[in-house]
């Protein structure tokens, strides 16, 4: 499973990216709106720190305005896929766009029917919400798993982003869940790397070797 940031944070992005663990980036309208600067500063500063697929959405709901705004955005860098939500004109202009050789991922997905259709539409890539369908009370990982299984046991070309990640426990799940990338916050990025038997250990290794460098100076 490759591992996606999920911020339009250009400094979160440059850490990331400096863990070499980072292979792709997510956004959407509200992480773009945390940011002071606009979003067509901001996401060629992102292409430019990291060399990957990096998904920018379109504002528009309507077939001509999702095909403009993502050509638009297409042609800001060859790395950018296109965030579209799942509904019917946005899978029309899946359509359309897949024939131009632009790479498409859809969005707000929370059903295998939707993401059979996205799948059927020529998405590169499907983008379940776990932790929001987790809010209602649902099972978002099984929901990850099922459409893995469907994409695979119909030899489907779409590869499953599983997306609004909470926490690490998340991470794990969907890595087992065969997910084939994860889109994380940084926060629980840093959070993978945590554990406190890891810590402890290297506190150990260090006054240990400190003990043996002082024994050997007497
Ligand atoms: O990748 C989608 C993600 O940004 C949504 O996360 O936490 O707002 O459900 P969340």
């Amino acid at each position: 499973m490759k591992l996606y940031l999920d911020t339009a944070n250009v400094e979160e992005i440059k850490k990331a990216a400096n863990w070499g663990v980072i292979c792709g980036v997510t956004t959407n309208p509200s992480l773009a709106s945390k940011e002071d600067e606009s979003f067509e500063t901001i996401l060629p500063a992102i292409c430019n720190n990291i060399e990957g697929p990096i998904s920018a959405e379109v504002i528009a709901m309507d077939y001509e305005g999702m095909l403009k705004e993502a050509r638009e955005l297409a042609g800001m860098h060859k790395n950018v896929v296109i965030k579209i939500p799942v509904m019917p004109e946005g899978l029309r202009a899946v359509k359309t766009l897949a024939q131009e050789d632009i790479r498409v991922n859809v969005t707000l997905v929370f059903s295998v029917n939707q993401a059979l259709l996205a799948a059927r539409a020529g998405a590169s890539y499907i983008s379940p919400f776990l932790g929001r369908l987790d809010d209602i009370g649902q099972t978002g990982v099984e929901l990850v798993r099922d459409i893995v299984d469907m994409i695979d046991l119909h030899d489907l070309d779409s590869e499953v982003i599983a997306a609004s990640i909470r926490h690490p426990e998340h991470v794990q799940a969907v890595a087992l869940a065969g997910a084939h990338i994860a889109t994380v916050p940084f926060k629980v990025l840093e959070q993978m790397f945590k554990h406190p038997l890891t810590d402890l250990g290297i506190e150990k290794f260090l006054s240990d070797w400190e003990k043996k460098e002082a024994a050997h100076k007497k």
